[in-house]
């Protein structure tokens, strides 16, 4: 790994084992970007597009003849000097007239890659990572900017981010700050993104890139369902083995915007970061502001190499390091077997027979502080209803752990009802705007947690359950989206900062507990994957992908999920069949191979079970004990396969002795092929055994063959094959 100047300082060239990153400074001013992609042996400088001549182009004085902002491949593009593409930047300085021209200051390599003041970011030792610093700055806004490179050492990843300060002495206004812009050249390109909704979370879609800007964004205040933080530009023929992909991921759990803008000339611009629809930030003199950390992650092996290089990064330099290396507990959630209709005498049911099954975790959900069996009975309290519980959560706790089990709770911190004694107490603590009527979700307003009173109000409610060690887990849902955005304590100029203030004040939350109660195993949750994101995942061991626990639909979703998180860090719950939200039945067997390669639990009333399907669930457990290691540290693939009516994952032993593959045929149809699956990247020169067909393959027959599955007259069948070298 290395970050070297050349020319006179006037080139940087960042580079390790798999990429590069280059960059020029044009005249002493403009930070152009030259080219990001597979690792460069050295750069000639041999020449930029910004030669060429256009008619019209407007006329920025630069050495070069014909140069002008408009074509040239910009790091830190920002309005008013005619490069008329999306900026990455935009600022109202003292003047009032929205114009910056940013020159390159200085570049520096740092010694540590630096932490990011109050939000979650990827770490890493100075073996592992290394930082470019590069200062750029407008002498009459008085504004100088940061841009952060921070490239891993393995893989193909920078984390990007920028600083903005105010050293003048005049209040400024941010009214746009992503946290990276990346200038592709022009060939084409295709898009994909992860969009969906309650219950059909991270569906993948793709499409041909065209001139003018495609986006995707979240308003609602948190990542959302509707879409993931996360964009790939792809070669056009990419699939995922082959093919060159640039990755875009924003570690950040509020209103995001994932834009690409290809130009006149087929250029095309990308960029990630706080969406500028709901934001802007006063910067009093002398004040930085910082943005969210986005990662770039660049493949030249397809979409597979792409999403391990996320799952490493996250698994390795993101999530707590407690959990980086810890099999989780297999949980038993109460959600879909009680609902909001909790009692210690279902709990003590429930836990005997999940004691017996192997289980090693029970989940208290929802229910266990309202006074009613629905949403609308009061929250914000978190008292124990103690004639559903006698004893409250301690005599629980206590009944769990006497049986041998560890014991979690869920909680909503975030949420508030008009019927708590909270809201009585403190009807400003809410997010409202004075006049109108609030708008209500699932019952719920939402606590406005860019209030200190409020964050430590919450803190001190964890302080009280966390503190005796009675909670071993906690499952910290979070049921609406934001609206009545407004801060009772913000000032008329800064209301504009309450979205982003929101997100703030969260992750404060979450790390004076999380930081606190490190024994905790903490899962995020928002109505199923609605905050599934980098930036949740800096506090907690897992999410929770999905309401929908149909096995059928959970392929698509956990497929979807896969792209970017480690298969550890997906909660995937075997539930009841006929399925709660589909209707669907599928087989025992059949729920718990589609959960079985990721984080797995179970999510039903055990005594609907009969004992066939009780000893079933006992099997099924202790056989997934003798493969966590493989779902810890394995390597997860999804593969192409030759129909769209077949799907089909691996994960590979990273000593390369086994490999566990599961194969879904959606539907039987006569019309269906002879099944043939490769498994590409299998050492030729070694042989397989496949353990339930006794069979002997060699790695070059399954890269180049493949194995054969027969044509089973049965929906939604799933065939497991599990090789370990011969
Ligand atoms: C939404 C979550 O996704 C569910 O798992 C469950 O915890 C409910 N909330 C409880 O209200």
């Amino acid at each position: 790994m290395s970050i070297t100047f050349h020319k006179n300082n006037r080139i940087v060239h960042m580079k390790n084992e798999t990429i590069s990153y280059i960059m020029e400074v044009l005249d002493g001013k403009y930070l152009v970007h030259c080219y990001f992609g597979k690792t460069l042996r050295k750069y000639h400088d041999n020449g930029q597009d910004y030669f060429f001549k256009r008619a019209y182009n407007t006329n920025n004085h630069l050495s070069i003849e014909h140069a002008s902002l408009d074509d040239i491949q910009l790091e830190l593009p920002v309005r008013g000097r005619g490069d008329f593409r999306i900026p990455v930047l935009s600022i109202i300085p003292e003047n009032g007239i929205e114009y910056l021209d940013l020159h390159f200051k200085e570049w520096n390599i740092l010694s540590e890659k630096p932490k990011l003041p109050g939000m979650p970011s990827t770490f890493g030792n100075q073996t592992e990572v290394e930082t470019l610093e590069i200062i750029c700055e407008d002498k009459i806004a008085k504004v100088r900017v940061y841009l952060y490179y921070s490239m891993f050492h393995e893989k193909g990843i920078i984390a990007r981010h920028q600083r903005i300060e105010n050293y003048g002495d005049q209040i400024i206004v941010i009214r746009n700050a992503k946290s990276l812009s990346l200038d592709l050249p022009s060939q084409n390109y295709d898009w994909i993104s992860l969009y969906g909704t309650h219950a059909k979370e991270a569906n993948l879609q793709r499409f041909t890139l065209h001139h003018g800007i495609q986006k995707i964004e979240s308003v609602r205040g948190s990542s959302s369902l509707q879409h993931q933080p996360f964009f790939a530009l792809l070669s056009p023929k990419t699939d995922e083995f082959h093919g060159e992909v640039y990755g875009f991921h924003l570690i950040y759990s509020g209103n995001f915007i994932a834009e690409a803008e290809m130009d006149q000339f087929g250029k095309v611009r990308a960029q990630i970061g706080i969406n500028p629809d709901t934001f802007s930030w006063q910067l009093k003199a002398g004040d930085v502001f910082t943005t969210p950390e986005a990662i770039l992650n660049y493949s030249q092996h397809g979409l597979n190499e792409m999403s391990q290089n996320f799952h490493w990064l996250y698994q390795y330099h993101l999530m707590p390091k407690q959990f980086e290396n810890m099999k989780r507990p297999v949980l038993l959630n109460s959600w879909e077997a009680m609902y909001y209709d909790v009692s210690r005498d279902k709990i003590k049911e429930q836990t005997d027979l999940a004691k017996e099954a192997g289980i090693d975790l029970f989940v208290l959900d929802d229910g266990w502080f309202r006074d009613g069996l629905t949403s609308e009975s009061p929250i914000g309290d978190w008292k124990c209803m103690e004639f559903k519980l006698p004893g409250g959560i301690k005599s629980v706790a206590k009944l769990v752990h006497d049986k041998g089990l560890k014991f979690g709770l869920w909680f909503e911190p975030e949420a508030i009802s008009q019927n708590s004694q909270l809201y009585q107490q403190h009807p400003d603590w809410i997010l409202y705007v004075p006049s109108y009527a609030m708008v209500e979700g699932r019952h719920e307003y939402l606590l406005d947690l860019s209030r200190t009173d409020v964050r430590d109000y919450i803190v001190h409610t964890f302080d009280t359950y966390l503190k005796d060690g009675d909670i071993d887990y906690v499952k910290w849902d979070m049921n609406r989206p934001l609206t009545d955005v407004n801060s009772q304590l913000l000032e008329k100029g800064q209301k504009g900062e309450i979205y982003h203030r929101y997100v703030l004040g969260l992750y404060e939350i979450l790390e004076r507990i999380t930081k606190t109660y490190t024994n905790v195993l903490f899962e995020g949750c928002s109505s199923g994957g609605a905050r599934f994101d980098p930036g949740i995942l800096y506090y907690v061991g897992q999410n929770w992908c999905s309401d929908n626990t149909d096995g059928f639909d959970r392929v698509a979703i956990q497929s979807g999920f896969s792209m970017l998180y480690p298969p550890i860090s997906m909660g995937s719950h075997v539930s009841i069949a006929p399925n709660h939200q589909t209707g669907r039945y599928t087989s025992l067997d059949t729920r718990y191979k589609v959960a079985k390669l990721f984080n797995l639990g179970y999510e039903l009333d055990l005594k609907l079970c009969d004992k066939h399907e009780l000893d079933a669930i006992h099997l099924q457990i202790s056989n997934y004990k003798t493969m966590q290691e493989l779902v810890l540290n394995g390597r997860f693939y999804r593969h192409d396969t030759f129909s769209e009516n077949y799907q089909m994952w691996s994960l590979y032993d990273p000593k390369k002795e086994e490999c566990m593959v599961m194969i879904f045929q959606k539907f039987y149809t006569p019309l269906s092929a002879r099944g043939l699956f490769k498994i590409p990247y299998l050492d030729s020169d070694v042989n397989y055994y496949e353990i339930s067909s006794q069979k002997i393959y060699g790695g070059d027959e399954l890269k180049n063959i493949g194995v054969s599955i027969p044509l089973v007259q049965e929906d939604f069948h799933i065939f497991e094959l599990h090789f370990k070298m011969n």
